[in-house]
């Protein structure tokens, strides 16, 4: 009994101090950290996150794990935060196939717009056409053109559905008007490996990885899906310069558990943005064509806000390009 009541004594000693002051934060965070990666390592989202755990595990004074969770599309990997304690020590990086999921699976589990807390954006860049060296087209006119007759012929290959590299191939085929067969792999890292060894024909890749290969003659670049064509990659014109409409944008964000206190989430908000004004950090993302928010963007109410966004508009571009939701397996 006397047992009880101190028990209770000290829960709501710990009520009043406030969850979420920042306070209780400032002891934060007092062991490792996990962030979650949920495409397969060496590819995009990993790079992204080894670079970022690196610099904020710094920042906090502890270090921070990267776990692939890969699976799904990225589905599996939010899910497994969603089943994560809600106290900071679990983070997730991901990117636009977050705000994709829900148009194209019916079964994920859990609201988009609800179920995870946003922590801040990370980077933004566009994707890149490439193709295994031994095909025949020179260059993206000849490549496009080459499509349209053989697409079915062709295998492109992609992260699973939803991700970045799916979500580049539908649009693909919306704007050319044909089917490509499609292979899926737990990340674009081994299906860039498979690319470059000749298995697969195409390759629709964020900047992040493609630039590299592309510089190392590996992979040939056909376009890229941005309003301009990037520095890092002078000679690859646009989509639209080639008369294809073929426009995609991507973007990464972290996360935490929804629940999470507001002072711990300030806190890695704080790291996330001494990670974005790093020198380095700002070096290797122009080197690979990808880049930071403008700083206004780079709070949690504007990463949220996004999220809302991309969900409408990835609603609306799935149901124009014809997908329908499918059980995420
Ligand atoms: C990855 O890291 O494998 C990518 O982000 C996958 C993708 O979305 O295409």
């Amino acid at each position: 009994m006397m047992l009880k009541t101190t028990r209770r004594i000290v829960i709501a000693g710990v009520l009043a101090m406030g969850l979420g002051s920042p306070a209780m934060a400032q002891g934060f965070p007092t062991k490792p950290l996990i962030m979650i990666v949920p495409f397969a390592a060496g590819g995009p989202s990993d790079l992204i996150a080894r670079l970022l755990a690196e610099n904020m595990g710094r920042t906090l004074g502890q270090q921070i794990v990267i776990e692939n969770v890969a699976g799904a599309g990225g589905t599996a990997g939010a899910k497994r935060l969603l089943n994560a304690e809600a106290d900071g020590y679990t983070l997730l990086i991901h990117h636009l196939a977050l705000a994709a999921a829900p148009a194209l699976y019916d079964n994920l589990g859990y609201d988009t717009k609800t179920a995870f807390a946003p922590i801040g954006l990370v980077n933004t860049g566009p994707m890149v056409v490439t193709g295994k060296s031994a095909l025949s087209a020179a260059d993206g006119k000849a490549f496009f053109a080459f499509a349209k007759t053989q697409s079915d012929k062709m295998t492109v290959a992609h992260a699973g559905v939803g991700s970045n590299s799916h979500l580049c191939a539908v649009l693909m085929s919306q704007a050319l008007g044909v089917k490509f067969t499609q292979v899926a792999y737990r990340g674009t890292g081994p299906a860039m490996n498979d690319l470059v060894s000749g298995q697969v024909d195409v390759l629709c890749d964020q900047s992040t990885t493609a630039v590299p290969q592309i510089e190392g003659g590996k992979i040939k670049a056909f376009a890229v899906t941005s309003p301009d064509r990037l520095d890092v990659l002078k000679d690859t014109p646009t989509a639209r310069e080639i008369g294809v409409s073929l426009d995609m944008t991507i973007w990464h964000g972290l996360y935490a558990p929804k629940g999470t206190p507001a002072a711990v989430l300030d806190k890695l908000n704080d790291a996330l943005k001494t990670a974005l004004r790093d020198k380095t950090i700002g070096e290797r993302f122009k080197a690979v064509g990808t880049s930071t928010f403008p700083e206004a963007d780079w709070t949690r109410e504007a990463h949220q806000k996004r999220l809302l966004a991309e969900i409408d508009k990835w609603a609306v571009a799935m149901k124009a390009a014809g997908q329908a939701p499918q059980a995420a397996k």
